[in-house]
């Protein structure tokens, strides 16, 4: 069995907020966030009525309908995001429950692997398809970020880049041969875990800089710590996502090339047999990088990252929707999916559509 992509959805929410907006919070600008990294404008989810897994619902539905199964077909979930609902359990039994198939009480895996959330995804439903163990799994990548951003000044290196926004794929077992996922290659490095990271709250006591005072963990009377989140942290907003921008540029451009040509090697192709890229959306200037050292034209990459922002798991589903949607992915063709981010993770799949 192979495993092709047989139905894709995305959903995004209605409110749009445009870096004028955001600078009335923050000292940045529109020129500013355009040149650095591409972004016009983002979306934020409606709180309290949209979440991460009622954005999930709305692109799974789209794509179970453009599937051609019933949502009852489905016997898997794959949900790759890192602002779940709640800190556990994870979106996956949310979207399970919010979709209405409980009753055959099929599995639903949660993926935390931030920017390379969806190829983690996608690939491990390759894998359950090619030994035969599932034949639908629905796959989706989704976000709200706003809910989890710092809204000053001190928070606009990482505030800027982010939006909310869900994509849902069904990954199905066809007999056909020569279509479908031809290969994925999923790679790691925790030497910058902290670099690009929402470290609180959590379970490290300060552990990894061997720190307590600056996150409020003190010893107690009690048989354990006692808790993930501290006084300290809600007073110093510690809680909020950090990212070392210079590091993760350097590290990305690097890593996306490697792993797309690991990718074009293995299946025995070159980047001009490419007719579809699809990079994780993570800035304009990376994807131009790429684009640009790999000689590819600009019909062979697609980027909507000006529209929404990063939408970290979600950006591939939502780009590879709207490429699709767009008519520029045809029967046939060969599409590249590349993704980097915290972690560091970075994965690649190549996909014969
Ligand atoms: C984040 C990023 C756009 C920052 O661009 P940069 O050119 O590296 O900018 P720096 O971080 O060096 O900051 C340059 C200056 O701009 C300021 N700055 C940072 N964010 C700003 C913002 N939103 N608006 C205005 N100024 C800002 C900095 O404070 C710094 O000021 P200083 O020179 O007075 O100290 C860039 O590093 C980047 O794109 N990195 C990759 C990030 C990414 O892709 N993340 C997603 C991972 S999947």
């Amino acid at each position: 069995m192979n495993a092709k992509i047989a139905g894709l959805g995305y959903y995004v929410p209605k409110r749009v907020v445009t870096n004028d907006e955001l600078s009335k919070h923050m000292d940045t600008s529109d020129e500013w966030i355009q040149e650095r990294t591409g972004i016009k404008e983002r979306r934020y989810g409606d709180m309290p009525n949209e979440t991460t897994s009622t954005m999930a619902k709305e692109a799974s539905l789209i794509a179970i309908e453009r599937a051609g199964i019933q949502k009852e077909d489905i016997d898997f979930i794959i949900f790759a995001t890192l602002s779940p609902d709640y800190y556990f359990p994870g979106c996956g039994v949310l979207l399970q429950r919010a979709l209405g198939i409980t009753g055959t009480t099929i599995g639903a895996l949660d993926v935390r692997n931030q920017c390379s959330g969806f190829i983690y995804a996608l690939s491990i439903a390759d894998k359950f398809i090619k030994t035969g163990t599932y034949k639908n799994i629905l796959v989706v990548g989704s976000e709200m970020h706003s809910m989890g951003l710092d809204f000053s000044t001190r928070g606009r290196g990482v505030t800027v880049i982010f939006g909310d926004g869900a994509g849902a794929a069904i990954v199905q077992a066809t007999e056909e041969k020569d279509k479908g996922i031809l290969t994925s290659h999923l790679h790691s490095d925790g030497t910058f875990a902290e670099e690009l990271a929402m470290i609180s709250p959590g379970s490290h006591g300060g552990f990894h800089d061997n720190d307590q005072e600056k996150y409020g963990f003190k010893k107690t009377d009690k048989p354990g710590g006692g808790y993930f989140v501290t006084q300290k942290m809600l007073d110093e907003e510690l809680t909020t996502p950090n990212m070392n921008g210079q590091l993760v540029f350097k590290n990305a451009v690097v890593r996306f090339r490697e792993v797309i040509h690991e990718a074009l090697t293995h299946a025995q192709l070159e980047p001009e047999d490419i007719n579809m890229l699809i990079p994780h959306q993570a800035n304009l200037r990376i994807s131009q990088f790429i684009q640009k050292s790999m000689n590819l034209s600009d019909d062979q990459v697609f980027n909507n990252i000006q529209k929404y922002g990063n939408t970290t798991a979600a950006s591939i589903p939502i780009a590879l929707t709207e490429a699709w949607e767009q008519g520029k992915i045809k029967d046939g063709d060969l599409v590249c999916l590349a993704a980097f981010g915290s972690g560091f993770t970075w994965g690649s799949a190549l996909i014969r559509w």
